[in-house]
């Protein structure tokens, strides 16, 4: 039987064995896990459906995965794996063992233009990239950036993403989301944006605090924080270097249709030094499939205590069943379960 919360206080989740809380998201934790047969360590985001569904967030959760899926980037947390419980949403993800960018910064003050440098054209080659595939992330801010052991940048937590297919009848995205310090102006106004836009302006806050180890715009008051932002309203630091400033100073434009895009920060002198793209991975087929031998047909059913029974499993691939339908109603094909199962689902084939 697979279940969450085995006995001998190890608690497994299908064939992973769950560990310590690595964080806490808007809709419930990050575990480290570990694959109990070939030791690799995952990441798992449990999401709790009755916070999710009474919310009624479950359509954003649907978007999650199916926007996941597309995203294959070395900059780019991978999602391996789906799997559900009557009362969680378990999302395998690729585990990242350097911690949050925000710390990095915490414990520096702040980082070299070298050394900022780097992590930002990472960053900026992962948005890039998203945007290029339709797929915005809308809560960019350094918490959700995180870094590998090598020290390289993996953006996380899509959770708050858009597919183009969410976007109003203007062609613009309509939902207020995130952090207000990281908020683009236009999304603060709410009368609809533009997602890449948005990430842009949340990457030059992302660059500056990188650099300077402070927020552009701060304050206790929300309205006083909201004005600064709306007027674009920051000191550029002057020990930075000219390049530097300039680029912020373009980054951070309140007006969207002036704001430097993507390609404009990659054609950027402060951005271009030492700069080695990082190389999207979409043509190989899933790396993922090496890291989970997923060959025996018994690891793409539905796990279950009628399993044991010798119920004859479902056989199903969640990206498959949410690809099928935009109106599919996840949450109902969860509640339909046998108490405790799991579903089982695997990103192979896709
Ligand atoms: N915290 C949140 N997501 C994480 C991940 N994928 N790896 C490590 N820590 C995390």
């Amino acid at each position: 039987m697979v279940k969450e919360g085995g006995g001998e206080g190890l608690r497994m989740l299908g064939k992973y064995v769950l560990g310590r809380t690595l964080g806490e998201g808007n809709f419930g934790k990050v575990k480290y896990a570990k694959h109990v047969e070939t030791g690799q360590a995952f990441a798992v985001k449990i999401l709790d459906r009755s916070r999710v569904q009474s919310l009624n967030f479950s359509d954003q959760i649907k978007r999650e995965i199916g926007t996941l899926k597309l995203l294959k980037h070395p900059s780019v947390v991978r999602l391996h794996e789906v799997s559900a419980s009557k009362t969680k949403i378990y999302m395998v993800l690729e585990y990242v063992n350097g911690g949050e960018l925000f710390d990095k910064i915490a414990l520096k003050g702040r980082l070299s233009e070298r050394e900022g440098r780097k992590l930002f054209q990472q960053l900026i080659d992962a948005v890039s990239y998203c945007h290029d595939k339709g797929v915005y992330h809308r809560d960019l801010k350094p918490e959700n950036v995180l870094v590998d052991e090598k020290g390289n940048v993996k953006v996380s937590d899509f959770g708050l993403s858009a597919l183009p297919q969410h976007v109003g009848n203007d062609g613009l995205l309509h939902t207020t989301c995130g952090s207000p310090n990281y908020v683009a102006p236009e999304v603060l106004k709410n009368r609809g944006y533009d997602g890449a836009r948005s990430d842009i302006w949340s990457c030059g806050v992302i660059l500056y605090v990188i650099l300077s180890g402070s927020l552009p715009f701060d304050d206790r008051n929300l309205a006083v924080l909201c004005q600064k932002i709306f007027r674009g309203n920051t000191k550029i630091p002057r020990w930075l270097s000219p390049d530097a400033q300039d680029l912020l100073r373009r980054m951070l434009d309140p007006n969207p249709i002036t704001r430097m895009d993507a390609a404009g920060i990659k054609a950027h002198d402060w951005f271009k030094q030492d700069y080695t793209p990082v190389i999207p991975s979409d043509d190989d087929d899933d790396d993922a499939d090496d890291l989970i031998p997923y060959s025996e047909p018994s690891s793409t059913k539905v796990h279950n205590e009628s399993d044991e029974k010798g119920t004859t499993p479902a056989q199903i691939n969640a990206f498959q069943l949410i690809g099928m339908s935009s109106s599919l109603d996840l949450s109902g094909f969860f509640e339909n379960e046998v108490t405790s199962c799991l579903l089982i689902t695997e990103l192979t084939n896709v």
